[in-house]
């Protein structure tokens, strides 16, 4: 066992599973030092760099009460297990809150969207995390029960402070819900490096009657330990002055908040304010003249689902028994509940799936989970037990190459090769699932994989290819 290997692995912990919102409250109340474990595209990092440990693990994804998106004439109201992608997507959510949608499809990359969830990212209160500056932007509140009690908080007064939110330790986000008051607004995001987190967001909404604004609501996030909200500082001027008007209230805005920038390795403190100050000033110029960007992205009517076809856990003393189907055929094995998909399949000969960064970021352990890409040393194996897992051998029939294999090496998409195999799965995922014309906007914040050989420009003509090549097999 290599070094990294052992890193990368979480100190051991129990994996519970929960059916039913009141099931997953009861199990967090009976357990005590237990946590709910949802896309896991927070929690597997931290318990993998062992930031944090947990004794008991309960996966909530399984829960369907918790994923769908409605509009009640009030609301719209977003499930908390809908995914990153689906917000990113769901029409409903385009046509009422784009600019909610806007902030989904800048997170990360395609496998982090596919599992990560709404309501995760919201309990975990990561200073920069993507949602915040929308949903202040949009007055969202959530609403967040506990056995027998139900409260609605405005995602204002959740946010307590980096990794510091208002729920106890027995209480879950179950929704998330944004008026319907007809805003207007503005997403701008700025970051330095493939998935990496944001190092500013500026998003701006306001209403309007006759011209004049008669409310206004300006968040900035990622350049402060707390997302930053001002409100109404816009009221009375006209929507055509703000442009103009831009240095002045950006001056205004910048005097009036009283905390130290952020600074990490992509961006020092001064450097992220600087950038704050030029997207806010964007922003204001982007809505008196009305040329708003709106991202041009793929949209869809439903939601994904996540299947579970295996009922409760069952353990033999200290093992889970798991039984995932890899390209067609059931392996079953006892694991250590904290053991990865990656290892599962490595163990099992699937040696084409790489072990790279193992943080989530390289994409080299990507696979297909029931059709969808994830980074498969980001998941617990217990949690594909009863689900579908699919590498490149998978796709291929035989000796026939699969039209995506055929690209790659048409284009001298590979040097080394080590990289190959996730940006296929996931070149897969984002040309059946997300968009088969592959375009330049959706493609580059969709595939965030590292090569560390070939530099980029053969692997997007790959994808590129591989689209022809899919799109004229489908018609
Ligand atoms: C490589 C990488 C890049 C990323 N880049 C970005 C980025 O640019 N922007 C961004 O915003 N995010 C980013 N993320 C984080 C990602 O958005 C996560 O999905 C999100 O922060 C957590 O959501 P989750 O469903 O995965 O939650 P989990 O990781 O499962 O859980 C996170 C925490 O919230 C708790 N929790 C989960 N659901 C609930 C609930 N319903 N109620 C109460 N508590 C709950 C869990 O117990 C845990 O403490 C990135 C992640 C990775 C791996
Ligand atoms: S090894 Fe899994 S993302 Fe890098
Ligand atoms: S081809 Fe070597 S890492 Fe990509």
């Amino acid at each position: 066992m290599g070094m990294a290997y052992a890193l990368g692995r979480p100190r051991k912990f129990n994996y519970l599973k929960a059916s039913s919102l009141d099931e997953a409250l009861r199990l967090l109340r009976e357990y005590g030092d237990a946590k709910v474990l949802a896309g896991g595209m927070s929690l597997m990092p931290m318990l993998k760099l062992r930031m944090t440990e947990v004794k008991y693990l309960i996966d909530i994804l399984g829960i369907d009460e918790l994923r769908y998106v409605k509009s009640d004439g009030n609301y719209l109201r977003i499930g908390a297990l809908v995914s990153h992608n689906d917000v990113a997507m769901n029409k409903l959510i385009n046509e009422k809150a784009k600019i909610l949608s806007e902030a989904a499809w800048h997170i990360a990359d395609v496998q982090v969207r596919n599992l990560g969830t709404i309501g995760g990212s919201l309990a975990h209160a990561d200073p920069a995390a993507n949602y915040y500056p929308a949903l202040l932007a949009l007055d969202a509140e959530v609403v967040v029960r506990g056995i027998g009690t139900e409260r609605v908080v405005k995602v204002s007064d959740l946010y307590k402070g980096p990794y510091v939110t208002d729920l106890r330790p027995d209480e879950l986000i179950t929704e998330v819900r944004i008026p319907l008051s007809g805003f207007e607004g503005v997403y701008e995001f700025f970051r330095r490096g493939g998935a990496s987190f944001p190092s500013v967001i500026v998003a701006v909404t306001y209403q309007e009657r006759d011209g004049v604004i008669t409310s206004s609501r300006i968040a900035i996030g990622a350049v402060y330990p707390e997302p930053v909200l001002i409100r109404d500082n816009l009221v009375g001027m006209g929507v055509k002055e703000v442009g103009a008007k831009a240095v002045e209230i950006v001056n205004s805005v910048f005097s009036s908040i009283d905390a130290k920038p952020l600074e990490d390795t992509h961006a020092p403190g001064d450097y992220r304010v600087r950038v704050a100050k030029n997207l806010l000033v964007k922003s204001l110029t982007s809505i008196s003249t009305g040329s708003i960007h709106k991202l041009k992205t793929p949209v869809r009517e439903g939601i994904s689902e996540w299947r579970d076809t295996e009922g409760k856990v069952e353990y033999v003393g200290d093992l889970v028994r798991v039984r995932i189907n890899v390209n067609g055929q059931w392996i079953e094995d006892l694991v250590e509940p904290r053991m990865l998909l990656l290892d599962f399949l490595r163990k099992h000969g699937f040696v084409e799936v790489k072990r790279g960064c193992d943080e989530g970021k390289c994409g080299a352990c990507t696979v297909l989970l029931d059709g969808k890409a994830v980074k498969s040393c980001m998941v617990p194996a217990v949690r594909a037990s009863g689900h579908y897992v699919t590498t490149i051998r998978g796709l291929s029939k035989g000796i026939e190459l699969h039209p995506i294999q055929k690209a790659f090496i048409e284009e001298f998409a590979m040097q080394c090769g080590f990289c190959t195999h996730g940006f296929m799965m996931v070149t897969y995922d984002y040309l059946t699932n997300i968009d088969p014309t592959a375009d330049d906007e959706t493609l580059k914040l969709s595939i965030k994989n590292i090569c560390r050989c070939t530099g980029y420009i053969n692997i997007i003509k790959a994808i590129k290819r591989a689209s022809k090549y899919l799109s004229s097999a489908n018609t």
